[in-house]
């Protein structure tokens, strides 16, 4: 009988209630869901190769969309937040690339560790620059001072 996968496909905490962002981190999350759940079910490489594609490229976009909104709103730890989209990207290449040339075999622990570092990246510094945009928007039912 086939085990349920219980994956934490989104978890509340993860939610930093500006829906285009949140959606965006719905995908990468399944992104990385899917790469587990292809690697547990030992489906063929090419699987976790197509989908580590996508996370990476997703990811690229996704950095580059939460670094114009940065520039946009003034935010002032733009080089901080930018700082770690750089390693977080470092990261997906060189698993992408050793992946490729079959360096090392990709591991449900490097999964899990990619996606600890992704949940933790979300629930910080994606926390605080959700706040700092939440609190710039004036509301159509704010008061009239
Ligand atoms: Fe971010
Ligand atoms: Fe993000």
């Amino acid at each position: 009988m086939p085990q349920p996968h219980p994956h934490p496909h989104w978890e509340e905490r993860l939610a930093l209630k500006n829906e285009p962002i949140d959606g965006e981190h719905q995908l990468q999350v399944d992104l990385v869901n899917a790469l587990e759940d292809v690697l547990e079910r030992g489906r063929p490489r090419e699987e976790a190769e197509d989908i580590l594609r996508q996370l990476d490229d997703f990811s690229n976009m996704h950095f580059m969309s939460e670094e114009l909104m940065m520039r946009f709103h003034s935010y002032p730890e733009l080089h901080a937040h930018a700082d770690e989209h750089r390693q977080l990207l470092e990261h997906l290449r060189t698993l992408r690339e050793q992946f490729a040339r079959d360096d090392i075999p990709l591991t449900l622990e490097t999964i899990r560790s990619l996606r600890r570092w992704l949940g933790a990246h979300i629930r910080t510094m994606d926390r605080k620059l959700a706040e700092h945009i939440n609190q710039g928007k004036v509301g159509p039912e704010a008061e009239p001072h």
